[in-house]
């Protein structure tokens, strides 16, 4: 197991060879955000990907994250160190059904969150991330929405656009969802006036007794600005990591033990040394989908 100076040398000696650049979500292990280049969440990522000249892009994050990032920048190469490493939420919207959607009512603009793949994106008007999917759906000219695939991300939308009928996907992330009241109400207790954060794909009754909701960058640039001793962190916890660097004078409570996306995690040092090594995985998309997914993309980057 290669880890600390030897990994962070060996990687970068392979970054300076190969031209490569690493992209990395705050969800992925804190050595592997640790060599990379640039640390984000998705709209973030999506961002640099954009912009990025290197040759090669080693994208640690989920497959659809290296997706969106291919559409984007389909010059580079772009590599995920593990290919199986989706998400769960994403794999919860098919095609067909939001064609058939479509076809039914053509009056519904369809807004899809990037935790999506890349055919998804492609059947859908536009995209969104959790930090700009006010702003996105605010924007529309359409009076009705629907909202794939995340259903407390369509929620938390739906509580602050009034003035739209938004209807929900029925998906979400296992993750964020498993944080329940009971435990949101314990934690809360038991770290008594410390702030509690979370992410708006945790469900509602949580998000209630929240003192932020926020994307992964929003509650980034939250606790950089707050006066507080302890917070509680109600998202995965690689975000920690990233918090724990930006205020260390902070102790970082995560809202339930083991906060873990399994999927992130997936995303190991060794596979990313192999990635840089081996140039494996390549990610690939079909230019016919990559086109048209790519039009739902720059809609969303446009206008946020
Ligand atoms: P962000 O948009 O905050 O990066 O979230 C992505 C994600 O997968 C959250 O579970
Ligand atoms: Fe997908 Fe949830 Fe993992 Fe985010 S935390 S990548 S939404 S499974």
């Amino acid at each position: 197991m290669v880890r600390g100076k030897e990994f962070i040398d060996k990687v970068k000696e392979l970054k300076r060879e190969k031209g490569a650049l690493i992209l990395a979500h705050y969800y992925v292990d804190g050595l592997i955000q640790d060599v990379a280049d640039f640390v984000g969440d998705s709209l973030e990522l999506a961002r640099k990907a954009k912009e990025a000249e290197a040759e090669i892009i080693v994208f640690c994050g989920v497959y659809f994250m290296a997706e969106t990032a291919k559409i984007l920048n389909p010059d580079s190469k772009v590599l995920i160190p593990y290919y199986k490493a989706g998400c769960l939420m994403a794999d919860m919207a098919i095609v067909e059904e939001i064609k058939e959607f479509k076809e039914k009512n053509p009056e519904y603009a369809v807004v899809t969150y990037v935790n999506s793949s890349a055919d998804v994106k492609a059947v859908s008007d536009i995209c969104c991330t959790s930090a700009n999917a006010v702003k996105i759906i605010s924007s529309l000219k359409e009076d009705k929405v629907l909202f794939v695939p995340d259903r407390n991300l369509g929620s938390f939308v739906s509580e602050k656009v009034k003035d739209k009928e938004i209807k929900l996907w029925n998906g979400y992330c296992p993750v964020h969802e498993k944080l329940s009241l009971e435990q949101a109400e314990r934690v809360k207790r038991e770290n008594k006036g410390a702030p509690f954060v979370v992410h708006p794909e945790c469900n509602k009754e949580v998000r209630e007794i929240a003192d932020f909701v926020g994307s992964t960058s929003q509650i980034v640039k939250f606790v950089k600005e707050v006066k507080a001793e302890k917070v509680i962190v109600g998202t995965e916890r690689g975000t920690i990591h990233h918090l724990k660097k930006l205020r260390p004078d902070i102790e970082f409570i995560p809202a339930y033990p083991e906060f873990t996306c399994d999927q992130m995690k997936m995303i190991t040092p060794e596979r990313v040394l192999r990635a840089l090594e081996r140039e494996v995985f390549e990610v690939q998309v079909p230019q016919e989908i990559s086109q048209r997914a790519r039009r739902a993309i720059e809609r969303m980057l446009e206008r946020s």
